[in-house]
C-alpha cells in the first residue's frame, strides 16, 4: 500500500520518493483466523521506500511503452523494472512522512513504529542504481537497494516520528505522534536539539515556505489531531488544534492555538501573502468560472427573458442588489428547465446566492459570475426562490417564486 510521496528538487529533481506500508500483504480477516490489518501489516521491521525516476518514466510514456487501462496510460511493472524506473529501499516500519530537504540532497523518512528520523542520500541512491548494486528483489522482481548503503544516517528523536519540515537554516522539525512533541534536529550532524510539546498528538506540520528550496524559517504550525481540553467543551466531537510556533528564536516558542472544526488537515502550505494575486471580480460580466470564459448563455441587464424551445424552457435571469429578474418564473409540470443566471454586480465582494430549495438547487454567484443549471419541474406548485447571501439591507426581500402549473391545468 503506497502512502505519502514527495518530489525531488535541485540534485534530486526528476525523482519521486513514495512510502509504502504492508510489505506483509496482510488483508485482514480477524473473524476468519487472521490478524486484523493493523497488526498483520506491522510484522516486518522494514517496509519499502519507492524511488521512482519520473523523468525516465515520462520518456517511456512518450515512446509509447504504456498500456491503457480504464483510460489511463500505465507503465507496467516489468517495463518499469527493465528500464530502471523503480527501485525499493527498506525503510523503518510503517512509515508515514517522506520529506525532501531544501537542498534536495536528503530524503527524511519517519517510521510510525520507530524512534528515528532516517536520512537517505540521493547521491548514494543514484550511485547504487548506476552500479546496479542490489541486495535482492521483492516477490514481483523490483530491485532492492541496501538500507545501510543508501542512508546518510539516522537521528534518535522519539517514538512515532511522522512528518518533517525545514527552516532553511539547517534545521529539521519532525512531528512525533506517540510522544506528542515536535523535535528540532540538525541536518548537518543529525543531532537532536530541542523538543516542544504538542497539544495533542501532532500529525502534519507546515513551516513557512518550508517545502521550497528557500524556506522562510520564521513560523511553523503543528496540526494536532486531538484537542482534548484546549477549547470550550461543546460536545463529544472536538475540533483539531492548530498551534503556531515561533521557530526564529533559539528556543521554540508556542504562540497561539486555533481550533479547526472541519476534519483533519493532511498537508498545508504557508506562503507569503503577496504571492497571492487573486481576481477581485469575474470579468467580463457573465464569466463562467468553469471555463474562465464569457458563458454563451450569459445574460445582460435588460435582456432577461424566458424562452420555450425544443429542449425545454430557458430562463435568462440576472441578479443585482436586491432582486432577481424575472422574480416570477412560470413553467408547466414536466418541463425541463434550463436556468441561466448572471450576477451583474461589479463591486468587490457583492456576492448573491440563489436557492430553489424545493429542487435542491443552491448557487453562489460572485460578482460577474454566470451559472447554468438544468432541472425537471416535476412537481406542481409554487416554490420560493431566494438569495442566500447577506447582500444588502433588503437581502431578505431578494426573493421570488418559481410557479409550476399542474398538468391539465389552464
Ligand atoms: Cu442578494 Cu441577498
Amino acid at each position: 500500500m503506497q502512502d505519502l510521496a514527495d518530489c525531488g528538487k535541485l540534485v534530486s529533481d526528476g525523482w519521486v520518493f513514495c512510502n509504502s506500508i504492508n510489505t506483509e500483504r496482510a488483508y485482514g480477516g480477524n473473524m476468519e483466523g487472521r490478524p486484523p490489518m493493523e497488526s498483520g501489516s506491522s510484522q516486518n521491521d522494514m517496509d519499502y521506500l519507492h524511488v521512482i525516476n519520473w523523468r525516465k518514466a515520462e520518456q517511456l510514456a512518450k515512446a509509447g511503452k504504456t498500456e491503457t487501462i480504464e483510460g489511463f496510460k500505465v507503465i507496467r511493472l516489468p517495463t518499469a523494472i527493465e528500464n530502471d524506473i523503480l527501485h525499493f529501499i527498506p525503510e523503518p516500519k510503517s512509515p508515514h512522512g517522506v520529506d525532501v530537504t531544501p537542498d534536495g540532497k536528503d530524503i527524511v523518512v519517519g517510521g510510525k513504529l520507530d524512534t528515528h528520523g532516517t536520512v537517505y542520500s540521493i547521491d548514494k541512491i543514484k550511485q547504487l542504481i548506476a552500479a546496479k548494486k542490489y541486495e535482492g528483489k521483492d516477490p514481483y522482481g523490483v530491485p532492492i537497494l541496501a538500507f545501510q548503503d543508501a542512508i546518510r544516517g539516522q537521528v534518535e528523536i522519539g517514538l512515532g516520528p511522522l512528518h518533517t519540515v525545514y527552516d532553511g537554516k539547517g534545521n529539521a522539525y519532525t512531528s512525533v505522534f506517540i510522544e506528542s512533541v515536535v523535535a528540532k534536529w540538525s541536518l548537518k550532524d543529525l543531532k537532536l536539539i530541542e523538543k516542544i510539546p504538542a497539544h495533542y498528538t501532532v500529525g502534519h506540520l507546515t513551516a513557512a515556505e518550508g517545502d521550497t528550496v528557500s524556506p522562510d524559517g520564521k513560523y511553523m504550525v503543528m496540526m494536532d489531531k486531538w484537542a482534548i481540553d484546549r477549547f470550550a467543551p461543546v460536545g463529544p466531537l472536538l475540533p483539531q488544534n492548530f498551534q503556531l510556533v515561533d521557530i526564529a528564536q533559539p528556543k521554540m516558542q508556542l504562540l497561539y492555538d486555533m481550533p479547526l472544526p472541519l476534519g483533519e488537515p493532511h498537508y498545508a502550505q504557508m506562503i507569503k501573502a503577496d504571492k497571492i494575486k487573486a481576481e477581485e471580480i469575474y470579468k467580463p460580466v457573465g464569466t463562467n468560472p468553469l471555463t474562465s470564459q464569457k458563458d454563451p448563455f450569459a445574460v445582460e441587464g435588460g435582456k432577461e427573458r424566458v424562452e420555450r424551445k425544443a429542449d425545454g424552457v430557458h430562463v435568462y435571469m440576472t441578479a443585482i442588489r436586491s432582486h432577481f429578474t424575472p422574480d416570477i418564473v412560470r413553467v408547466k409540470e414536466g418541463d425541463k428547465v434550463h436556468l441561466h443566471v448572471t450576477n451583474l454586480e461589479q463591486a468587490h465582494d457583492a456576492t448573491h446566492g440563489f436557492a430553489l430549495d424545493s429542487h435542491n438547487i443552491q448557487l453562489s454567484l460572485e460578482p460577474g459570475e454566470h451559472a447554468n443549471v438544468t432541472f425537471l419541474a416535476d412537481k406542481a406548485g409554487v416554490f420560493p426562490m431566494y438569495c442566500t447571501e447577506f447582500c444588502s439591507a433588503l437581502h431578505l426581500e431578494m426573493a421570488g417564486y418559481f410557479m409550476v402549473e399542474p398538468k391539465g391545468g389552464k
